[in-house]
């Protein structure tokens, strides 16, 4: 019986103090053998001279700036100065002075003293976060610029700003010291170092540096980082990654809002199969203290073997209409905005740079899969990526989706369309075959592409549109250039996806989107035909899967265009629409994607309701019933996933 969020018995070692009871409490609770090695000890400073010498120059209204790094810390410091001066003088000082507060808690710690920042760092508030806010709200330059500090200094911060012209000064208030009893941390140096614990998690950067610092002293740092190459890292969030970075390591996992709970529950779900793929990876010779998802090498048997495995799989043996022990599951757009690790590899690079540059698309493919633990990846990459050699120009700006620079509204333009060359999208082959290499030979790799209608109708309309007055225009006046047109697309695609299955590809998905806007007479003369030679050119042996939206009155003539699985979207209800069809096809689908703005509980309702109706049958595969959406919670999507698999495990 699969049981999510559960360590299922693996070794994880804490190296937080504060809340060593809480977070030994939490391994058990997920299923953990804990070991809690305490690598701090707190001195807050009651006399700290620092803090005094501070208060002196700011009264003397020496000082222009104040940056308050942590609320604990801010709240010391006030205690420290007012020891020596009157609070209302203090107060009166600060206020002449810029006040910059890291995010919420020093704001809260001003509220107390009914101070208020004049600047506030967004969150994640790294170092450099502050830096580059600083640098667009405020002039460094020349400036007096006091920083408190809690823990140790951050000396990389300190030499950016004067690098940027400030005269800086550091408060430190409180000190990070090893723990009295230093045991418990050598016995988890030695337990990681022999490659005894399966996972290690760490809460604070500060960790991390006494974890080193007591490994020098055994002379045990490259034992420690040896071992660390076998353990499964998990990092509460960016700053503390930062650290680990630093230290030439790469954490496994991070979750999406830095606390201890959601740190180990998520870690507690996908552990185990982290830390096969890392020992895997390890033992086929990948440097896994700084390897990337794609890094990944699964076994040294035959590609045979590979290809047996996957063949067997959950997902693959669904479209084949075999029993499964389980439903399989997979989200359309599953790599997409909603998720973090998309939006931090999509930063730096517009959206067809990341589908044209085949290391960064296989990333965040893999990436996805990695998160959520679906049953399928799909490559990263776009219906319309096709359109570009065809030569109508393609371009996606900001918030507008996309638009297509030529668009094809006569015969004249039809015969203008280029033909297609399938080497014009190598880029895609290239990042099946990095993908497929690094994916779990038990999960699927679907290729895809956009169907012809789906794709004519971008090209002709220019973009998105709502009711196909252009593309229906052409259709309806010039049926023989719509019929060249489709044609063409159905050529090209049909070469394009044998290419993706020649890279890797296991599976094909057809995204026929819009197609639910024509009437069924409409579907049958000029769509039908061109789907039913698209499929038959696509390699034998390679299941597809034809999706559709708004197509609950086209099923019919969708099955008849010949593919062995049909996608619903959830406008249809699961039972009856497959019965229409009948139990000789499978079928995808098909929660409304809306539903993940709800709650756990209600999104269990409705997925159960979903289950239940195809759960009993060969050759079901969840999925929902269009895209997920940019801002859905990723907290609701993990939980989606883990309820199909723990409901209808056999
Ligand atoms: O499913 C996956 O994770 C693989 C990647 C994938 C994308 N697009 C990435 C993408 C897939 C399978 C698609 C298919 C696609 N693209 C469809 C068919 C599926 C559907 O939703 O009906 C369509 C119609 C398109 C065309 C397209 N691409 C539109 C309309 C847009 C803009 C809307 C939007 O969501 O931003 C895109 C851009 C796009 N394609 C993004 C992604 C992740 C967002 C790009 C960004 O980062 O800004």
């Amino acid at each position: 019986m699969k049981n999510p969020n559960n360590f299922n018995g693996l070794k994880v070692t804490s190296f937080e103090s504060r809340r060593a009871n809480e977070i030994e409490k939490l391994i058990l609770y997920h299923g953990g053998v804990p070991r809690v090695a305490p690598s701090m000890r707190e001195i807050p400073l009651s006399e700290s001279k620092e803090a005094i010498k501070f208060a002196k120059e700011l009264i003397a209204g020496n000082i222009d700036m104040v940056i308050l790094m942590t609320g604990v810390g801010t709240r010391a410091l006030i205690k420290a100065v007012s020891t020596k001066f009157e609070i209302k003088d203090i107060k009166n000082a600060i206020k002449k002075t810029t006040i910059v507060a890291r995010g919420p808690k020093p704001v809260a710690a001003l509220r107390e003293l009914k101070l208020k920042p004049k600047i506030t760092v967004p969150e994640p508030n790294t170092w450099r976060d502050i830096l580059s806010t600083l640098t667009s709200e405020a002039t460094l330059k020349g400036k007096k610029v006091a920083v408190q500090e809690y823990g140790i200094s951050n000396t990389e911060f300190i030499s950016a700003l004067k690098k940027k012209g400030a005269k800086v000064t550091s408060v430190p208030i409180y000190k990070w010291a090893l723990p009295e009893d230093i045991e418990p941390l050598k016995a988890a140096i030695r337990g990681i170092s022999d490659s005894k614990e399966d996972i290690a998690l760490f809460t604070s950067s500060q960790q991390i540096y006494h974890l080193f610092e007591v490994a020098k002293k055994i002379g045990s740092v490259k034992k420690l980082k040896h071992g660390l190459k076998s353990t499964v890292i998990g990092s509460i969030g960016p700053t503390t990654s930062e650290t680990l970075y630093r230290f030439g390591i790469n954490p496994d996992y991070e979750p999406d809002s830095p606390k201890m709970g959601n740190l180990i529950r998520e870690v507690a779900r996908i552990g185990a199969e982290l830390v096969n793929k890392k020992r895997t990876a390890l033992k086929n010779g990948v440097d896994t203290n700084q390897w990337q998802p794609q890094d990944m090498i699964w076994s040294k048997s035959s590609q045979k073997s590979r290809k047996e495995i996957t063949h067997n799989s959950v997902f693959m043996k669904a479209c084949r209409l075999e029993k499964t022990d389980y439903t399989p599951v997979w989200l359309m757009r599953q790599a997409g905005r909603y998720m973090r690790e998309y939006r931090e590899l999509r930063a730096n690079v517009s959206f067809l740079e990341l589908c044209k540059i085949p290391e960064l698309a296989a990333e965040v493919t893999l990436r996805a899969v990695d998160r959520l633990n679906v049953d399928a990846a799909i490559i990263f990459a776009d219906i319309l990526l096709i359109v570009e050699p065809l030569g109508v120009g393609l371009e996606f700006s900001k918030g507008e989706g996309p638009r297509i620079k030529r668009p094809v509204r006569s015969g004249k333009a039809v015969d203008r369309i280029k033909d297609f060359n399938p080497e014009s999208l190598n880029y895609v082959y290239e990042a099946l075959k990095i993908t497929r290499r690094a994916l779990d030979p038990t999960k699927a790799l679907i290729g895809f592409a956009g169907a012809p209608f789906t794709v004519a109708s971008y090209m002709i309309e220019g973009g998105g549109s709502k009711n196909y007055e252009n593309t229906k225009g052409l259709m309806y006046k010039d049926p023989d250039a719509w019929h060249v047109m489709m044609e063409k697309l159905s050529l090209a695609t049909a070469s394009y996806l044998n290419n993706q299955i020649q890279a890797g590809a296991d599976v094909i998905q057809l995204f026929d989107s819009w197609v639910g806007s024509l009437s069924r007479d409409d579907y049958k003369e000029f769509v039908q035909p061109h789907m039913k030679e698209l499929i038959s050119n696509i390699k034998p042996g390679t299941p597809v899967i034809h999706f559709g939206t708004g197509t609950g009155a086209l099923l019919d003539l969708i099955k008849e265009s010949g593919s062995q699985v049909i996608g619903l979207d959830w406008r249809v209800d699961l039972a009856k629409a497959w019965k229409h069809i009948g139990y000789d096809k499978a079928v995808m689908g098909n929660l409304d994607p809306v539903i993940l703005f709800s709650t756990p509980s209600e999104i269990r309702k409705r997925t159960k309701k979903i289950l239940d109706k195809g759960k009993s049958r060969p050759g079901f595969i969840f999925n929902l019933g269009h895209g997920i959406l940019p801002k859905t919670p990723v907290d609701n999507v993990l939980a989606l996933i883990d309820y199909i698999h723990e409901y209808t495990q056999k």
